[in-house]
């Protein structure tokens, strides 16, 4: 992968990109006093961890007590801030996260209010981080079963993407992460959409789509960075999104859904919104029916799990003065914010969804 550095946080902090990106990392911070914690997770202190921990300077480990989004709660971060101040980090001192987005939002958290706030950096580990979760500045953990409920706007020092940690991703954490980055296409890139629409499956090569996601968030989150305006774009999806991954989060593990996979479905019913307020053609919804079904299958929801993921969608901490606040599409590679949403519209959209949209075809 070619080199390349981008700024953000107004030149504050810089993403690499690149072969070398991850030992000039390495090589960077032995230039930096203070001490050091990495903090990973089960499986990636095992598939990662081995790759920096000897071109990393002298530096502590903290691994979470387990993997995935069920980590991504206060006393996994409780846990962290102790083992801090147990060695003693002040305001002088850093976290470097490696791991995927629960390891980037749960750490990113636990760094910016340790002490009002010290540096951190990530180091991303799937695709889903890569392309979206270590980009912008947006920590967080999950509080009674609703995801992000507490969370910070505060930017890394400098994230650091190393491609080769997905060769040990398994191909459904891969899958979950490219609903991200059809995500940025459609509301962004028309033309990378089509491409992506054209594929068979999944594409092979994963350095460009990196480096064309990281720009697309860039170009949203660098303009807003505290989701005022236009970064509110990048929501598209996840309205709906996010309560049926908060809804399907209280099942037994098995019968969870990834981040990404919630996702695509809150995506589908979007753009079907969308198409029923006019603003997208039935070709385009169509479109996004179709490559979205052909990359992650038609997950059945259940008609009975409907009102309880409506329910959820209430709570969205976009919401304001009880309406649900929503991303929608206005074409593929544009979008309209601050479309309001009544519960029958979410509703509508999921049971039209559980059934395959059998009145438009
Ligand atoms: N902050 C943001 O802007 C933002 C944006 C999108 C998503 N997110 C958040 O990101 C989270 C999802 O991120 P995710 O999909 O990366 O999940 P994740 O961090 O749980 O990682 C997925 C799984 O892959 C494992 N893993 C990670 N890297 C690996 C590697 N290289 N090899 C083998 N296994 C590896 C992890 O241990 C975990 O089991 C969600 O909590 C979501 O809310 C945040």
């Amino acid at each position: 992968m070619q080199e390349e550095t981008l700024e953000m946080d107004s030149g504050k902090g810089k993403v690499y990109l690149g072969d070398n990106s991850l030992a000039d990392f390495c090589t960077s911070l032995a230039g930096i006093s203070g001490k050091i914690l990495v903090v990973c997770d089960p499986n990636t202190v095992r598939a990662c961890y081995p790759a920096v921990a000897d071109l990393l300077p002298g530096h502590g480990l903290h691994t979470l007590g387990l993997a995935g989004e069920e980590a991504k709660n206060i006393l996994e971060c409780v846990k962290i801030w102790n083992r801090l101040t147990e060695l003693g980090f002040d305001r002088g001192d850093c976290l470097v996260n490696l791991g995927g987005g629960v390891v980037t939002d749960l750490g990113g958290f636990a760094a910016s209010t340790y002490k009002r706030g010290i540096r951190f950096y990530h180091v991303p580990t799937t695709l889903l981080a890569m392309a979206d979760a270590a980009i912008g500045g947006k920590t967080g953990i999950n509080l009674q079963g609703f995801k992000n409920q507490v969370g910070s706007f505060q930017n890394p020092k400098a994230v650091v993407i190393h491609p080769p940690f997905l060769e040990s991703l398994s191909e459904r954490e891969i899958r979950s992460g490219y609903a991200e980055v059809l995500k940025h296409y459609l509301i962004h890139d028309a033309s990378a959409w089509r491409n992506a629409a054209a594929l068979l499956d999944l594409p092979m090569n994963w350095d460009g789509i990196v480096r064309s996601a990281v720009k697309i968030k860039l170009h949203f989150t660098e303009a807003d960075p505290t989701e005022k305006g236009i970064r509110k774009a990048l929501n598209f999806g996840h309205t709906i999104g996010h309560a049926v991954e908060s809804y399907f989060l209280a099942k037994p593990i098995g019968a969870q859904l990834l981040h990404g996979e919630a996702i695509a479905i809150g995506m589908v019913c979007e753009a079907y919104l969308s198409m029923q307020r006019q603003l997208i053609s039935l070709d385009a919804f169509t479109s996004i029916w179709e490559t979205i079904s052909k990359v992650f299958g038609r997950v059945d929801i259940g008609a009975e799990t409907i009102p309880d993921i409506g329910k959820i969608c209430l709570q969205d901490k976009k919401n304001e003065g009880g309406r649900v606040n929503a991303t929608l599409l206005q074409d593929i590679g544009s979008y309209l914010l601050d479309q309001w949403l009544e519960l029958p519209d979410i509703e509508g959209s999921l049971v039209a969804y559980s059934k395959g949209f059998p009145t438009l075809y």
